[in-house]
């Protein structure tokens, strides 16, 4: 069904995998739209309750926009391939199930702005991060003077972003560009771990925090407000009635979502 990932339903997790290992999985155009409509697929599925986005092999979880691709675009096309980008990257940041980034390797560029997109990142050792756009006389597209900024503030944002340097996991973690480093041959593992953890909890009530965390970094949004909104309409949910009664009972709940 996709021509460059492979996708995967076990349990309740769905896998996304970037299948370009010989291009360290470098994300053409067609790629980005994959993972959009894989990311629309696995929101569809009432089985899913997690959603990985990982890259194949051991080199890279995504070395960047195809530079092969867009290096002979120009403005109008250059504008388009950003604001296309910047709309797969808001569907992840928007899914309401939470997408955990598995990331394998080289994270750069556009590869960096995708694991942003995500909820949750959660890194092997080996993994190197960085926007490296201005050794190529271009900045970031798909988002990442924003999300960078967002994630682990202006002062070191700019400096990763003007010195295009690349970070190694330990310092990623450091600076909480990522949320946990395990050896590689771990990373599905601990991935599986976390999203165990998610997986007992109210997907509504996960939606819910998603919506309202992205909403406070909304320039058109009022974040405290949508709590408010969405705290009281919680209370109308099935997951909250069962959610309470299984602690007075002191049992284990048992989610719906809905
Ligand atoms: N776009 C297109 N192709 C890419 C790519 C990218 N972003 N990153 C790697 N590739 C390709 C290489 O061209 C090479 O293809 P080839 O075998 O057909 O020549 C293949 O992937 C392997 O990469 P290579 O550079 O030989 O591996 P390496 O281990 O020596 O270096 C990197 C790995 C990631 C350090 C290096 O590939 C790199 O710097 N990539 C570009 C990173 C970047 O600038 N990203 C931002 C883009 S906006």
């Amino acid at each position: 069904m996709y021509t460059n990932l492979l996708t995967e339903l076990k349990g309740s997790n769905f896998w996304i995998s970037i299948n370009r290992a010989d291009k360290m999985n470098a994300l053409n155009i067609d790629t980005l739209r994959e993972i959009k409509l894989a990311v629309m697929e696995a929101n569809a599925n009432a089985e899913v309750r997690v959603i990985f986005l990982t890259g194949i092999g051991q080199k890279a979880f995504a070395a960047g926009a195809d530079i092969a691709e867009f290096a002979s675009f120009g403005v109008a096309e250059g504008t388009k391939m950003a604001a296309d980008g910047h709309a797969v990257m808001n569907s992840i940041e928007q899914s309401p199930k939470p997408v955990i980034a598995l990331v394998n390797g080289f994270t750069l560029g556009g590869g960096c702005e995708l694991a942003m997109s995500c909820h949750v990142r959660i890194a092997s050792e080996n993994a190197r991060f960085g926007q490296p756009e201005v050794n190529l006389g271009l900045i970031p597209g798909y988002g990442g003077t924003q999300r960078l900024c967002q994630i682990i503030g202006k002062g070191k944002a700019l400096e990763l972003l003007l010195s295009g340097d690349a970070i190694k996991a330990d310092q990623a973690l450091a600076l909480g560009l990522v949320n946990q480093v395990v050896p590689i041959e771990n990373l599905y593992e601990a991935g599986e771990v976390f999203a165990s953890k998610l997986n007992s909890k109210s997907p509504v009530a996960i939606s819910r925090v998603i919506e309202c965390v992205n909403a406070g970094y909304a320039f058109d949004q009022d974040g405290f407000q949508k709590e408010i909104d969405a705290f009281g309409e919680s209370f109308g949910t099935e997951d909250f009635k069962e959610g309470t009664q299984a602690f007075l009972q002191k049992r284990t709940a048992d989610f719906k979502g809905k």
